[in-house]
């Protein structure tokens, strides 16, 4: 089959060549993208008077019907064609005729696919902060319903201090935030445009990049042609952004999983969002937060991938750089499934409130608070935490939890013990006791919940 960039050859590519350098089983992906940049690329050419406002008027014609072709499932892709770009090309000759190849006037595949990657990234962009919001507002509403729900708050995972369930959700709530925050902020690098910078050096035709960044509504053109073509780091950004958002994910994920076993009982996944043994019919997998937490790899082996692939590359175009899609389409596929299963997975749990409580009322995380109630006593903390130390192994040794120690018992220790010490030592009090800015106390915790709801209703 004849190629567009025919002209200079004697020979047909050799087949494995074509299937080994195509790519457009993947960029496919960008076929609205490339006719969104090709329809402002033509309007700006008519306008300038580079190509007769006529023939832009037929190019657009025909890259709307091919446009109207491809969202109604009506065409078909050639390995042939190399990629989204030939391979719209070719449907707009099939479309129009010899006029079709005004299109490339003043343009390069180079500057092209940056294009259509920069405007696929930055509705992806978009669409994925909402994604986040969705998980932000599910994790809001379990917190909501849980402000009076106590359970062990952990350091090493061992029972430290008692703390609110929702202040343990809310941790969540912060850290997507910082997520989106990054997203929107990638959003300011996204918008530079790199069409107008050609194969590399820029074009002899008289172009208007400020017209066409405006029809494609970029903020900004990239000043430097080499640059345009060459970099790819808002791929990088948006892949590292992804990969954080990832650990964020698997974190919780993980915690579900923890928390959904027989051994913690705390919440338990509803059926809906789990899956069944083929042999152990007792089984009730949470398979759905394994696979969150397993599919971060991917998106850590995409960002390295293409980092990988950068890092050697001589300015400007390099053919390894048609590597860079395959990595952020998959980020973006699996940023995209996997936040919006989260978001009904969290909605639709069931929290065990008895079974937290019974584990913080079973366990020494109110030891710190004996150590505290001493220093108000006017026992150094150093002193207070030793004592303690001693308490809590005379307890354990006599099988009790530090509310079954008598006051005798107590006093044996120092002569600062006095009745007022159960009150200090009840869970309840002991979450909210910390009431200082960001603490788990309820007080703390209702105004950080109001923090939530203001920031999703972005005041
Ligand atoms: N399919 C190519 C890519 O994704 C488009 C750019 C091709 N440019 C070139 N000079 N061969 O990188």
């Amino acid at each position: 089959m004849k190629k567009l960039w025919g002209g200079r050859f004697t020979k047909e590519t050799n087949k494995l060549v074509d299937e080994f350098t195509s790519s457009i089983h993947f960029d496919q992906r960008l076929a609205l993208e490339d006719i969104e940049g090709s329809l402002a690329h033509v309007q700006m050419l008519g306008e300038c008077g580079i190509i007769p406002a006529e023939d832009a008027d037929a190019i657009i014609i025909g890259l709307e019907k091919i446009e109207k072709k491809i969202i109604e499932g009506k065409v078909e892709f050639a390995v042939e064609h190399e990629d989204i770009h030939m391979n719209i090309e070719k449907m707009l000759h099939d479309e129009i005729g010899p006029v079709a190849g005004k299109l490339h006037t003043g343009r390069s595949r180079n500057d092209q696919v940056a294009t259509d990657m920069h405007l696929y990234l930055r509705r992806k962009t978009t669409e994925i902060i909402k994604l986040v919001e969705e998980v932000q507002k599910a994790i809001v509403r379990q917190a909501e319903e849980n402000v009076d729900t106590l359970m062990p708050g952990y350091t090493h995972l061992q029972r430290a201090q008692p703390i609110l369930f929702a202040h343990h959700l809310l941790a969540y709530f912060w850290m997507l935030e910082r997520d989106k925050e990054r997203l929107e902020d990638s959003l300011k690098r996204i918008n530079w445009l790199p069409l107008g910078a050609g194969a590399l050096a820029g074009t002899t035709f008289p172009i208007n990049r400020e017209r066409t960044a405006e029809l494609l509504h970029f903020d900004k053109m990239y000043p430097n042609s080499l640059d345009a073509v060459s970099d790819r780091d808002f791929i990088l950004e948006f892949i590292s952004i992804g990969s954080i958002l990832m650990t964020h994910i698997s974190r919780l994920s993980e915690e579900i999983i923890l928390w959904s076993s027989q051994e913690f009982q705390f919440i338990e996944l509803d059926d809906s969002f789990c899956t069944g043994s083929s042999i152990m019919p007792q089984k009730k997998n949470p398979d759905v937060p394994e696979l969150l937490r397993g599919k971060t790899g991917r998106v850590y082996g995409n960002l390295i991938g293409l980092l990988t692939v950068l890092k050697g590359l001589p300015l400007a175009y390099n053919k390894d750089m048609q590597e860079d899609k395959e990595g952020m389409f998959d980020t973006v596929e699996t940023l995209e499934g996997s936040l919006s299963l989260l978001a009904p997975m969290i909605d639709s749990m069931t929290v065990n409130q008895d079974k937290m409580y019974a584990a913080v009322s079973q366990d020494f995380s109110n030891a710190t608070d004996i150590a505290d109630y001493l220093v108000t006593k006017g026992l150094p903390f150093r002193q207070a935490h030793e004592l303690i130390g001693k308490i809590v192994l005379f307890a354990i040794e006599h099988q009790k939890f530090l509310l079954d120690v008598t006051l005798e018992e107590y006093k044996s220790f120092s002569p600062l013990f006095g009745d007022d010490i159960y009150a200090v030592l009840q869970p309840k009090h002991v979450v909210d006791a910390r009431n200082s800015y960001g603490g788990t106390g309820k007080q703390q915790v209702l105004i950080q919940l109001q923090l939530a709801y203001d920031n999703l209703n972005h005041k």
